[in-house]
C-alpha cells in the first residue's frame, strides 16, 4: 500500500507536469506553419511484439505488446528484480489472481502526439493464455518514463532505453553539438523517481545504442570518437567504448570498430561490424578478469560465419547458450530475427515463418530468456488497421511556428495558407489545409510545387525523373489547379533540358528555376505566363549545381542551393542572389562537406527553413529502415543565416520543407482513409547486397586487423 501511494503521487506530478507545459505554450505569438516530408515515416506503423524461444513459433505464438496505435519500437524487457522502481507499478495493475503471473515489464520508444518518448508498459503474462495481444488484458499500465524531462520543454530523438535500479539508460538530441556535422546524441541517465538527469556522454563526442551491464556498473556505446561523422550512412565506423553507469567516468575505448554492443556477464559483449568480406556479423569481445582493461588486452572473435548478413545482436544474462540477431540472408528479401546457437553454431529462424513477407528490427531477450521481442509493421492483421495521418504534428520548438510532417513531397502552402499543393511519384495533389478535398491535379511524374502568388489556383512543377543529368528531358509546366482537363496545364520551357524547381515572382511577373541547358545547372528567369517564349534571363552562371529556388516575400531575393565551393563534391550550400543577378551572397553552409538543401523563405521574409546535415546523423543507420540521408533533419534561420534552430530530432531523412502564412493548430490533422496495408517502406538497400560487393567496407579492417 505504501508503495502504492507514493507511485500515485509520482504519477500525479507527472500528470500536473505536462498539463502545465501544454497551458504554458498555448498559442502564444501564432503566426505560421512549416510543413516538411520524411521518407517513409509514414510507412511505420511499427509496434513491438514477443515470440517464445523455446520451441519454433508459429503465428499463435506472437504476441503483440505495445498499443496497436503509435510507433512504437526498440524495446527493452527490464527485470523486476533488478529494478525496484518499476516493480512498483505491479501494484498499479488490478488482478483478482491471488497468485498472479510474473510480471512482464517492456521499455521502448514511442513516436505519439508529436514527440519522442520513452514508455513503460507492465502487465502479467499467461492470465489470459489465448490472447495474442496485450490490448486484451485489461490488467495492464502503460506510464511515460520522461515526463518530468519535458517540463524543460526539451525536444529529441530518444533512443535505446534500458532500466538498470531507478535509472533509466537512453539516448537523446537534447544538447547541440555547438559543431556542424557533429550529432548531437549523446547518452543520459534519468533517476526515475526524482526525474534528474546526468549526461554521460563527454561534450564533443557522439554516442550511440548504450547496454548496461548486468551488475548495471558498466554502460557499453558505440561510440564515434574524437573521429566524428564525416557522411557515412551505411556504416558509421563507430568504436566501443565502455564507462560507469553512474557518472560516466572511467571511460575507455574497448574495440576498434564496432557497434550495438550486448553484455551477457561482465566480461563478454557481443556486438556487430562489417567483416573482410564485406558481410555484417556479430563478434565478441572478452574483456580480461585480471589485468587493467586497454583496447589491447581485449580478446575479439567473430561469432557467426560468412553467407548471410547478422546484426544488431542481443543477449540476456548469463545465457551462454544463443543470442538474437536480425538477419538479411541472400535468399529472403526481408529482415528477420533469429537465435543463434552459441554452442551449435548455427542459426534457429524465429520470424520467418511467423510473418516471412515482414522486416523486423532490433531484438531484444527477457531477463529468464523465455522470449525474444522485436518491432515490426502491425499491417492490417493485428491491432486497429492504421490510418496515416495526412498532416502530422510534431512538437515545435518554437512555440508560434507550428510544425507538421505531411504524407507526399515538395508541398508548398497557397498565397493565402488554406490549399497545399505536394506530389506523390506519380501525380501532383491539391488539398484544402484541413486534409478535405483532395484531388490530382497532374497525374505524370513531377516534383517540387510552387504557388503563383497572383493568379489564383495556378501553381508549377517540374515533370521528368528526379535526381537527372543536365540533359535529361524535364519541364517545367504551370497547372490551374480550378480548371480539369488537358487545357487546365501548360508547357513553359522549351526543349527539356532539365528544368526544374520553379518559384514565382511576388509580382507574379516572372518564374525562377534551374536548368542544364549550357550543360550545367544554373538559374534562370522566365516569364510566368508565357515561359520561355515570353522571355528567358540567365541568372547565374558556372561549371557547378545551382538549384531548389526560392523567391522572397518581397521580391528582392532568391534562395538557392549550389554546390559551387566543391563542384560535384556532394556538398551543398545555401546562397541568395538579387533577381538582377547582384548581391550573391552565401547564407549557410554546414561545415565542410556538409549538405543543405531546399531553403524556402518564412512568410515575412525574416528567416529561412531549409534541410540539413548539420546535426549529423542521430542513431546507427542500420537499426532503422532505409533512408537515403539519415542525417537530414529541417532547421530554421535567420535570413542572415544567423541563429539557426534545429526544429527536427530523429534518425530519418526529413526534407522539402516549406512555410506557409497561417498558424495552423498544433494536433494532427485528418486521417487519411488508408489504400493498403501500410507497411510498404524499405529495408537498407545495402542489406539486400551480397557481403562482397566492396562499398563502405571500413578502412579500419583492412588496415588493422584484429581477429579471425
Ligand atoms: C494525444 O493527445 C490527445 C489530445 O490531447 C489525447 O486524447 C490522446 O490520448 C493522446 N494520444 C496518445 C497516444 O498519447
Ligand atoms: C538589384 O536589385 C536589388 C534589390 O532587388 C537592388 O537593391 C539593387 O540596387 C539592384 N541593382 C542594380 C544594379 O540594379
Amino acid at each position: 500500500m505504501k508503495h502504492r501511494s507514493s507511485l500515485s503521487l509520482l504519477l500525479l506530478s507527472l500528470f500536473f507536469i505536462l498539463f502545465c507545459t501544454a497551458t504554458e505554450d498555448g498559442d502564444g505569438d501564432s503566426s505560421s506553419s512549416i510543413v516538411f516530408t520524411t521518407l517513409g515515416r509514414a510507412e511505420y506503423a511499427f509496434d513491438i511484439f514477443s515470440l517464445p524461444t523455446s520451441h519454433k513459433p508459429s503465428k499463435d505464438d506472437e504476441l503483440l505488446i505495445t498499443d496497436g496505435q503509435s510507433v512504437n519500437f526498440n524495446g527493452h524487457f527490464p527485470s523486476p528484480s533488478s529494478s525496484p522502481i518499476l516493480s512498483m507499478f505491479s501494484n498499479q495493475i488490478l488482478t483478482q489472481d491471488p497468485t498472479p503471473p510474473p510480471l512482464q515489464l517492456l521499455v521502448y520508444v514511442t513516436e505519439r502526439n508529436g514527440s519522442s518518448n520513452i514508455y513503460l508498459d507492465g502487465f502479467y503474462d499467461g492470465i489470459n493464455p489465448t490472447r495474442r495481444s496485450i490490448l486484451e488484458t485489461p490488467d495492464r499500465v502503460q506510464v511515460p518514463l520522461l515526463s518530468i524531462e519535458q517540463r524543460n520543454g526539451r525536444i529529441s530523438m530518444k533512443d535505446r532505453p534500458s532500466v538498470s535500479g531507478d535509472y533509466l539508460i537512453y539516448v537523446s538530441t537534447h544538447e547541440d553539438s555547438m559543431a556542424p556535422r557533429k550529432s548531437w546524441a549523446a547518452v543520459y541517465s534519468t533517476h526515475l523517481k526524482t526525474g534528474e538527469t546526468q549526461r554521460l556522454t563527454p561534450y564533443g563526442v557522439a554516442d550511440f545504442s548504450p547496454a548496461i551491464s548486468p551488475s548495471g556498473v558498466w554502460t557499453a556505446v558505440a561510440s564515434s570518437g574524437e573521429r566524428g561523422w564525416v557522411g557515412e550512412e551505411e556504416d558509421l565506423n563507430t568504436d566501443i567504448y565502455v564507462f560507469r553507469t553512474n557518472d560516466g567516468s572511467e571511460r575507455i575505448k574497448l574495440v576498434e570498430y564496432g557497434g550495438w554492443p550486448c553484455w551477457v556477464d561482465e566480461f563478454t559483449l557481443y556486438f556487430h561490424r562489417r567483416s573482410e568480406n564485406g558481410w555484417m556479423s556479430i563478434y565478441r569481445a572478452i574483456l580480461p578478469r585480471e589485468r587493467t582493461i586497454s583496447t589491447e588486452s581485449v580478446v575479439i572473435e567473430r561469432v557467426t560465419p560468412p553467407g548471410l548478413h547478422a546484426f544488431t545482436p542481443a543477449t540476456s544474462p548469463g545465457n551462454n547458450r544463443f543470442i538474437a540477431v536480425a538477419t538479411r540472408r541472400p535468399t529472403s528479401d526481408f529482415r528477420h530475427i533469429e537465435l543463434f546457437d552459441l554452442v551449435l553454431n548455427e542459426f534457429r529462424e524465429v520470424t520467418s515463418t511467423v510473418s516471412p513477407k515482414t522486416h523486423h528490427y532490433n531484438p531484444f531477450i527477457s531477463p529468464d530468456s523465455t522470449r525474444v521481442g522485436y518491432h515490426r509493421c502491425r499491417g492490417k492483421s493485428n491491432g486497429r488497421t492504421n490510418s496515416p495521418l495526412f498532416l502530422e504534428n510534431i512538437q515545435s520548438p518554437k512555440p508560434e511556428i507550428s510544425l507538421f510532417r505531411i504524407i507526399g513531397s515538395f508541398p508548398s502552402f497557397s498565397p493565402v495558407g488554406d490549399r497545399i499543393a505536394y506530389v506523390n511519384f506519380p501525380g501532383v495533389y491539391v488539398v484544402n489545409r484541413d486534409g478535405s478535398g483532395k484531388r490530382e491535379v497532374f497525374s505524370g511524374t513531377a516534383f517540387s510545387t510552387a504557388w503563383d502568388w497572383k493568379r489564383k489556383g495556378v501553381i508549377y512543377t517540374s515533370t521528368g525523373p528526379t535526381f537527372a543529368g543536365e540533359s535529361t528531358e524535364v519541364d517545367i509546366i504551370s497547372i490551374n489547379v480550378d480548371q480539369t482537363g488537358s487545357n487546365s496545364y501548360k508547357k513553359l520551357t522549351i526543349g527539356g533540358k532539365n528544368n526544374a524547381f520553379p518559384s514565382a515572382s511576388p509580382d507574379g511577373k516572372w518564374v525562377a528555376f534551374r536548368s542544364g541547358r549550357s550543360g550545367h545547372k544554373n538559374l534562370y528567369l522566365m516569364d510566368a505566363v508565357e515561359g520561355e517564349k515570353g522571355g528567358i534571363r540567365r541568372l547565374t552562371e558556372g561549371p557547378w549545381t545551382d538549384t531548389m529556388c526560392n523567391w522572397s516575400p518581397d521580391g528582392d531575393w532568391i534562395a538557392f542551393a549550389s554546390d559551387r565551393d566543391n563542384p560535384g563534391g556532394g556538398s551543398f550550400g545555401i546562397y541568395f542572389i538579387h533577381p538582377n543577378g547582384t548581391g550573391l551572397k552565401k547564407v549557410v553552409h554546414s561545415g565542410e562537406g556538409g549538405r543543405t538543401n531546399h531553403p524556402w523563405f518564412s512568410p515575412d521574409g525574416k528567416s529561412i527553413v531549409f534541410t540539413s546535415d548539420y546535426g549529423a546523423v542521430s542513431a546507427e543507420p542500420i537499426a532503422n529502415p532505409h533512408h537515403y540521408q539519415p542525417y537530414g533533419d529541417i532547421y530554421v534561420a535567420r535570413s542572415d543565416g544567423s541563429g539557426i534552430r534545429r526544429m527536427t530530432h530523429n534518425s530519418y531523412e526529413d526534407g522539402t520543407p516549406t512555410w506557409g502564412p497561417t498558424f495552423i493548430r498544433p494536433v494532427d490533422v485528418v486521417e487519411w482513409p488508408s489504400s493498403g496495408d501500410g507497411c510498404s517502406f524499405d529495408d537498407c538497400h545495402w542489406l539486400g547486397q551480397a557481403g562482397n560487393h566492396g562499398v563502405g567496407v571500413s578502412p579500419y579492417i583492412s588496415t588493422k586487423p584484429k581477429c579471425c
